[in-house]
């Protein structure tokens, strides 16, 4: 606060470059939120009319909201109904079959901070000259193995870009915000483009000789013009500069998370397996943003709904992710029907419980104790 500049001043940069030093990315460009993220992934690739991008069904609904927001289609790719993550057969089959080669992007969505290995995917979407926007939303600190060595999610060694939210559910928080992270120059310049409403000082880029403009002499200090148009998405230095304090803590919330997620899964290990936690992949060290359970709530007799309340009653919050993105009305009219078993099983099942580094053992052991007093089980 006591710095001159509130927006647009070195604390922005500040923060890019810390987090662009922790993934490993040669590149990093904040923005307002992870939605404006995806967003500016979206335009920095030039999606448009012509395109169609693969989503999973099961993520936030902004993973496909910023793909129309730039004019391409969604086609929803059908998820594992154990790791709520894109199922790559489906996958595979959607991209064989777009004879028409409409598909030029993918977005996989690392849900509650997972990941399948990045490198498969990029081995497929290199098959068929495709673009992948991570949407890493729920896994900055999340880490793969490639070449012999961790890699952290968002150092863009197996995608075009990665993209962030720093909202405050996330795994660090900067009120609201995000950032896309990438290896490549060229889309680097092009997003800090697009985030600041396309606006062009230097007068080398400039399409116009600018004579139109009834300016005094040639190239004045304040003028800039556009050849396209792109919103406000910026992040403002008070937003970094809580950013940049929150990556200085980002190893100490992984670790409680990963801890507590260990915690929990101990404490459900004796209710398989009618009520599992999300299917770890091992190739994956997860900076959990999610603790999923997969309930069969037939057999205990109970509605979701009525657990959750139930839950709610003894202060436990609970949540559903997600409401299957092609089964909003808006995605309904306009996508094709796709039959999406995973989906439609993982959504039948799944129960979030609560999550965040501030919570200790004791919190996670009388959360899962009511729960089974809640399904009528006996310990
Ligand atoms: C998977 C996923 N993608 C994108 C977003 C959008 O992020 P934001 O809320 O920062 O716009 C979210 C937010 O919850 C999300 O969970």
């Amino acid at each position: 606060m006591k710095e001159g500049l509130l927006t647009q001043g070195s604390e922005v940069t500040a923060f890019e470059t810390t987090l662009a030093g922790i993934v490993g990315a040669k590149y990093a460009v904040s923005c307002s939120s992870g939605t404006a993220a995806l967003h500016l992934a979206g335009m920095a690739i030039n999606l448009g009319k012509a395109d169609t991008v693969v989503v999973p069904a099961n993520t936030f609904v902004a993973s496909a909201n910023a793909v129309r927001l730039t004019g391409a289609e969604v086609i929803f790719c059908d998820i594992d109904a154990g790791t709520g993550l894109m199922d790559l057969t489906d996958l595979r089959g959607l991209l064989s079959s777009d004879k028409d080669n409409r598909i030029t992007a993918i977005i996989p969505v690392y849900f509650g901070g997972q990941c399948q290995n990045p490198s498969d995917l990029w081995t497929i979407a290199s098959d068929y000259q495709l673009q992948i926007i991570e949407d890493a939303c729920h896994a900055l600190g999340s880490t793969y193995p490639s070449n012999g060595q961790q890699n952290a999610i968002g150092s863009c060694l197996h995608s075009t870009m990665c993209t962030f939210s720093f909202h405050p559910v996330k795994t660090i928080a900067m009120g609201e915000g995000g950032a896309i992270t990438t290896n490549s120059e060229t889309l680097y310049k092009k997003l800090l483009l697009l985030r600041n409403h396309a606006l062009i000082r230097n007068p080398d880029e400039w399409a116009s000789d600018a004579t139109h403009v009834p300016v005094q002499g040639r190239n004045p200090s304040w003028y800039y013009e556009i050849n396209e148009i792109s919103p406000n998405y910026r992040a403002s230095d008070i937003h970094c500069a809580l950013g940049r304090s929150q990556l200085s803590r980002l190893q100490t919330f992984v670790k409680k998370r990963r801890a507590l997620v260990s915690w929990y899964d101990k404490c459900v290990s004796d209710l398989y397996p009618h009520i599992v936690p999300l299917q770890k992949i091992a190739t994956c060290e997860p900076a959990w943003h999610l603790y999923v359970l997969l309930i069969d709530f037939e057999r205990y007799g109970i509605k979701r709904q009525d657990l959750m309340a139930k839950l709610k009653s003894l202060g436990i919050g609970s949540q559903v992710h997600y409401i299957p993105v092609p089964w909003q009305p808006y995605y309904r009219k306009r996508c094709p029907e796709r039959v999406l078993p995973g989906t439609a099983s993982f959504f039948a099942r799944c129960l979030s419980l609560p999550l965040f580094p501030e919570m200790n053992k004791d919190d996670v052991e009388f959360i899962v104790t009511s729960l089974k007093v809640l399904l009528g089980i006996k310990n």
